[in-house]
């Protein structure tokens, strides 16, 4: 019996991976193994792997093995829909890994291991955190310009949870909700599960128009603003401090909650002092560990004025008593051992890089970015619908985002919001070259 050829092996471990007889995570045969049990040679064995971590359905993690990849949720597509294609670079969702972080978690973990008082961590943990926990969050936070206390912060699953803990305790329902016309589209799931009324204002590249704002706080009892003041999503402007003090001016004048979000903060360390240290008395500052350390971690707090202390850890304990021990103790001891400033380090540099190649491989195209930030905003010609657009691309296993998913009320414009973060640096230009083609084959 001649041996099976290559491409039957690829095509008979890829079907097994996508039917789910070999679920994720799974440990395949050593190239070695693969060759003898084929009876293939070893270069072939290797081949059959390259091919395959190609397809994106494996992963080769040096000196322990090959493992099958989680396809599921974010991490890459569906596994139906990751099939027909060679490559998949998801500019949809942004969770920058730096090479290597997958040890930092094994040594982490070892690390606990051998640390007495483990079991500590099997124990409840309150809502809003163990008090040194809290502590170690805020001796972080004097490095984004924010003093506060440990009473002060809350910690929480993430900041999408801290958002949700937060609005949830400060606003009822029928609430109104101030936000940027495009924002961060968690915010919009947050306000409707809570029945808040949400009033879009409108936006420039360089900011809210803050005019605007002041008129809506004028005609209508807005409760809360949600701002997003230091490398926003989804158009990456950085607000000024006479932009940030007039905020303060117009939420003082009519008793609003500020609601910061600062989850992309870190990237730009010449911004101006926070919200929250201009308006401490009524700024919640949200943000986590998702962008600058890992998304899956799901670790992130809130700093909050002592009055909204209690009604927050209220929500906190309603959706989930207290915070995970464990993943609390690795956030906790990347932040105090220097392990985030490092990772943030090298975001930053990451940033700018995917940047540069995005503002190349655009170049002449209707961009909005700013030069420290993960994201573009890439406006379309009234003929290029983003929907479209986006289906053309998908089936080339590149993911993007279209304005929709950002606009808060009737402003949907013709643009896509590409994340940079995501797919390995030597996929970004590609990706970017192949979306610039989809674009500019549509005809007028
Ligand atoms: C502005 C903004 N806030 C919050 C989040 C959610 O962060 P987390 O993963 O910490 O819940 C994101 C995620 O993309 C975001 O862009």
């Amino acid at each position: 019996m001649r041996p099976p050829s290559y491409k039957a092996i690829v095509d008979e471990l890829a079907a097994a991976i996508r039917g789910g007889g070999l679920p994720a995570g799974s440990r395949l045969p050593t190239h070695r193994e693969l060759a003898r049990e084929r009876r293939i040679a070893l270069a072939t064995a290797t081949r059959v792997y390259a091919e395959l971590a190609a397809m994106g359905l494996v992963v080769g993690e040096p000196g322990r093995g090959t493992f099958v990849r989680d396809l599921s949720g974010y991490d890459g597509l569906e596994p139906s829909r990751a099939l027909p294609v060679a490559r998949v670079a998801d500019l949809s969702f942004n969770q920058p890994l730096a090479q290597g972080q997958a040890d930092l978690l094994r040594l982490a973990l070892r690390e606990l291991a051998t640390s007495g008082g483990i079991e500590s961590l099997l124990r409840q943990h309150p809502p809003g955190g163990r008090r040194h926990d809290r502590a170690v969050v805020a001796t972080y936070l004097l490095g984004r310009g924010i003093d506060t206390v440990p009473a002060n912060v809350l910690l929480a699953g993430g900041t999408q949870h801290a958002l949700d803990a937060v609005l949830r305790g400060l606003t009822r329902p029928g609430d109104v909700l101030a936000a940027d016309a495009l924002t961060y589209p968690g915010v919009k799931l947050a306000a409707r599960a809570h029945g808040l009324d949400l009033a879009a204002v409108p936006v420039t590249p360089t900011g809210p128009d803050l005019d605007a704002l002041a008129r809506l706080c004028e005609l209508r009892p807005v409760r809360a603003i949600y701002a997003i003041p230091t490398v926003h999503n989804p158009l990456g402007w950085v607000l000024d401090a006479r932009q940030r003090a007039r905020l303060v001016e117009i939420a003082r004048a009519h008793d609003c909650v500020i609601v910061e979000d600062g989850t992309y903060a870190f990237l730009e360390t010449a911004a101006p002092p926070p919200l929250q240290a201009l308006a401490p008395e009524r700024t919640c500052y949200l943000a986590g560990l998702s962008k600058n350390v890992a998304t899956g971690l799901r670790f992130g707090f809130a700093v909050l004025p002592d009055r909204h202390v209690a009604a927050v850890t209220g929500t906190l304990r309603t959706a989930g008593w207290g915070m995970p021990g464990l993943v609390t103790a690795v956030a906790t001891g990347w932040l105090a051992d220097g392990t985030v400033a490092k990772l943030e380090d090298h975001r930053r540099a990451d940033a700018a890089a995917r940047q540069d190649i995005a503002r190349a491989e655009l170049a002449g195209m209707d961009v909005t970015a700013h030069p420290a930030s993960y994201l573009v905003w890439l406006g379309l010609e009234p003929h290029q619908r983003p929907d479209q657009v986006a289906a053309s691309l998908a089936a080339d296993g590149i993911l993007v985002s279209t304005a929709d998913a950002f606009a808060t009320g009737s402003f949907r414009p013709h643009a896509l919001r590409l994340a940079l973060g995501t797919p390995a640096l030597e996929d970004l230009a590609p990706a970017l070259r192949r979306l610039r083609e989809a674009i500019e084959a549509i005809p007028p």
